[in-house]
Order: C-alpha cells, then sequence, then structure tokens
C-alpha cells in the first residue's frame, strides 16, 4: 500500500514539516510505501482543473496510486491554508473513494482543531472518506525532540488508532473499488 503524507503550508519556517516527516516516519513502520508531497512543489498562480498543467500531471501521478492520505495541515485564522486547498482543487477524480486522515497542527492548545474540521468536508466533497480519527499537534514549538522523535508517550496511542483506522479503510475501499 502507499499512503503519502500531504504537507499543506509552504511557509518560510513551517512547525508543520516536523509533523509532516513524523507521520511519514509511522507510515513507513507501519510496512507501507509513502512519501512527503509537498506543497511547494505543486504550487500553481491560480486554480485550474484542467489537468493541463505540469503540477497537476505530477500530482495526478501520486494521488492515482495512493490507497489513502494523510494531510498535515496548521490552522491559519481558524482555517487550513490557502495552498492546500489549491493543490487539492488540481485534481478530482483521482481522489475519489479513498480515505483520508487529517493530522491539525497549531501552537496553541487545540491541535488545528477547526482547521481539520473545515478539510473533512473539502474531503467529502472530493468522494474522499475522511475517517474518524484525527491527531491533533498542539505546542508544536514544544513537542519534537531533536531526532523528531515526541517525548509524549500519548501520541504513540494517537498514531496507532489513527493508521488502524486509516488502514482499514484503505484495505476496505482498496476492495470496493477494484470490484467495480
Ligand atoms: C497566518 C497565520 C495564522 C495563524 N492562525 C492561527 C489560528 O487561527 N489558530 C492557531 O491555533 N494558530 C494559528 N497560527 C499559528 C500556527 O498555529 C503556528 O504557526 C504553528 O507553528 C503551525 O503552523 P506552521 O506549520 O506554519 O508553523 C497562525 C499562524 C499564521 C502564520
Amino acid at each position: 500500500m502507499y499512503i503519502p503524507v500531504v504537507l499543506g503550508t509552504a511557509r518560510v519556517g513551517r512547525q508543520s514539516e516536523k509533523v509532516a516527516e513524523f507521520m511519514r516516519r509511522q507510515v513507513l513502520k507501519a510496512g507501507l510505501h509513502t512519501e512527503i508531497l509537498d506543497v511547494r512543489d505543486y504550487r500553481i498562480q491560480a486554480t485550474d482543473n484542467s489537468e493541463t498543467l505540469i503540477q497537476a500531471q505530477r500530482l495526478s501521478e501520486k494521488i492515482s496510486g495512493a490507497d489513502a492520505l494523510v494531510i498535515v495541515s496548521p490552522e491559519y485564522n481558524h482555517g487550513f491554508p490557502g495552498e492546500l486547498k489549491m493543490m487539492l482543487d488540481m485534481l478530482y477524480e483521482q481522489y475519489f473513494n479513498k480515505p483520508v486522515g487529517i493530522c491539525g497542527v497549531s501552537a496553541g492548545g487545540l491541535g488545528g482543531a477547526r482547521a481539520v474540521e473545515q478539510l473533512r468536508l473539502v474531503c467529502i466533497e472530493l468522494h474522499m472518506v475522511p475517517i474518524r480519527e484525527a491527531i491533533y499537534f498542539s505546542m508544536v514549538q514544544d513537542l519534537f525532540g531533536e531526532e523528531g522523535g515526541i517525548v509524549d508517550k500519548s501520541y504513540s496511542k494517537r498514531v496507532k488508532a489513527f493508521l488502524d483506522e486509516l488502514i482499514w479503510y484503505a484495505g476496505a475501499l482498496k476492495a470496493a473499488r477494484e470490484k467495480t
């Protein structure tokens, strides 16, 4: 199975990059193929879903081959970043009937919960299946140790619940897609 991790902000100095790398390692540890899909590598001037853009063609190859997505998104002014929306908007059918798990990131205590909720609605419109589990990386600036690990032991439980659910849906929906 291939489950890429979308890094949803292009901001210089982004803390979310640490979260995306942490999640990439967790997916890898679960024995799956993965990589980070960075919004910086898929930036466009204006929204265009015609798939004529080279960025869309590159993204299409990745998303078409994906069995599920992990999206890492910070919360900016109670929403998710505009560049993430522009990246998602480049494609459509490639997302159909694939599960998506969302990780919120914030400097404060809520872990990007408001951005996560909004992003779920967008994913539904793209015919994805947002899972119930989410991981909220709050106080992100204090969360990671030098090796990119998290000292707070409660995160390993949260990651397990998140990946267990995502992988279950990835298997179930893959089988269902192959039947139709
Ligand atoms: C434009 C902007 C708006 C922000 N708005 C919020 C917010 O609404 N809620 C919040 O918890 N943090 C907010 N933050 C702080 C982020 O949580 C913080 O930057 C955190 O490190 C995650 O984002 P990053 O990956 O860009 O670093 C905002 C940051 C920026 C740059």
